[in-house]
């Protein structure tokens, strides 16, 4: 079925380690690999409403009968604890006790409140996500990082859970929103930037294909990223230090995303904040071979918006980044790269100082 799988290593985890599969069309007769992989277990399955009207909830589960919660409406507003409550409380209906697997199908939202759920329903039960947006692929279903907006902020309720299993469906990503799963890929573009220049080519050399949606293509995008997220956990699972690499372009990112009130989505933040940390770089010497033309070469490609919205100031955006939750002293540490495929890492760290008119001057080249 797969044609690819990896393995990642959670050695604190009990079950020591997880698989991720990747294919093209393996929905189809995914749940009886579910069903034998997880013998003996009860299923529960979160989803979204747009999982069920795009016919991915059919696929998966075909004339099976299983209990499912779908989450509406979908999207970010019910991430929420309420949609927690209602989860748990369906599965409680359901009989479901502590020999039950939640099966999460869906983009990033839908697998942090499935893995939140399957964490605290019963003191915790397994988790095996089924990743369909282009987030959720490269990122947010591999990693364990799981949770719940509160009213005031993202992910304030949350744990880290680890999945059992991941399956990957690149053809999924075929009924996808056209914007949504542009800025999904700057997630892949970052990976390419931090930790593998080979990837970083092939991203440049196929762009066509993969804004076309090229299956194969989309499967060498999966794996790759899955081998680079999945190694990086698996080093530093619970984020005490390497796993701090994968926040490069997030720290501006962060702020301009709310800054922007979330009118901006994530990924397109994240384009944004990749420019900056490469402007940094620039700025400390860091940058002599001209790669932030390349970066931004593929990020116009994608066709992300790579100004700054209108609105926003100097002073707001410095005021974001010392709210940044790695802040220390009110002021976080920046992930840079030495060149393309490698994270600028003194003395083990990193995350490195950067002053604070240095991140000033770039915010006014991005404004
Ligand atoms: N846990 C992590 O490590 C991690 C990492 C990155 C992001 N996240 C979280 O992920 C969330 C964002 O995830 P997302 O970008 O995947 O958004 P999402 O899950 O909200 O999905 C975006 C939209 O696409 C729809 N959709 C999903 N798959 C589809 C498909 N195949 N076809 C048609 N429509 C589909 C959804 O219903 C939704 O309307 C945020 O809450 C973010 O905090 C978590
Ligand atoms: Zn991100």
């Amino acid at each position: 079925m797969a044609i690819m799988e990896h393995t990642v290593n959670i050695p604190a985890r009990e079950a020591g380690s997880y698989k991720i599969s990747i294919g093209t069309g393996i929905l189809d007769s995914l749940w009886a690999k579910i069903e034998a992989d997880f013998a003996g277990c009860n299923k529960f399955v979160v989803t979204d409403e747009n999982l069920v009207s795009a016919g991915h909830l059919g696929r998966l589960l075909g004339r099976c009968e299983v209990p499912t919660y779908i989450i509406s409406p979908a999207g970010e507003p019910s991430k929420s604890i309420d949609t927690l409550i209602s989860i748990i409380e369906t599965m409680e209906k359901a009989y479901l006790g502590r020999d039950t697997i939640v099966v999460g199908l869906g983009g990033g939202t839908v697998g942090d409140i499935a893995g939140f759920a399957a964490s605290t329903f019963k003191r915790g039960v397994p988790v095996v996500h089924i990743p369909t947006t282009t987030v959720a692929q490269a990122d947010s279903a591999i990693g364990g990082k799981t949770g719940v907006d509160s009213t005031m902020s993202k992910n304030a309720f949350g744990a880290f859970w680890h999945p059992a299993a991941v399956y990957i469906d690149v053809a999924a990503l075929a009924t996808l929103d056209e914007r949504q799963y542009r800025a999904g890929l700057v997630e892949s573009v970052k990976h390419a930037v931090i930790a593998d220049s080979d990837y970083f080519a092939f991203i440049e050399e196929n762009i066509e294909a993969i804004l076309a949606r090229d299956n194969a293509v989309l499967e060498k995008i999966a794996d790759c990223n899955c081998r680079i997220k999945g190694g990086v956990v698996e080093t530093d699972p619970n984020e005490q230090n390497m796993r701090r690499m994968l926040n490069y372009g997030h720290t501006i990112g962060h702020a301009v995303e709310s800054a922007s009130g979330y009118e901006l989505l994530h990924g397109e933040a994240v384009a944004i904040g990749i420019i900056g940390a490469g402007l940094i770089e620039i700025e400390v010497g860091l940058a002599k071979d001209g790669r932030l033309d390349r970066i931004r070469q593929i990020l116009e490609k994608l066709g992300v918006p790579l100004e700054l919205p209108q609105d926003l100031t100097e002073n707001k955006l410095i005021d974001l980044i010392k709210r940044d939750k790695k802040a220390v002293n009110r002021w976080p540490k920046f992930v840079l790269t030495s060149r393309i495929g490698q994270v600028y890492c003194p003395n083990d760290q990193w995350a490195v100082d950067v002053e604070r008119p240095i991140v000033g001057k770039v915010l006014r080249k991005l404004l």
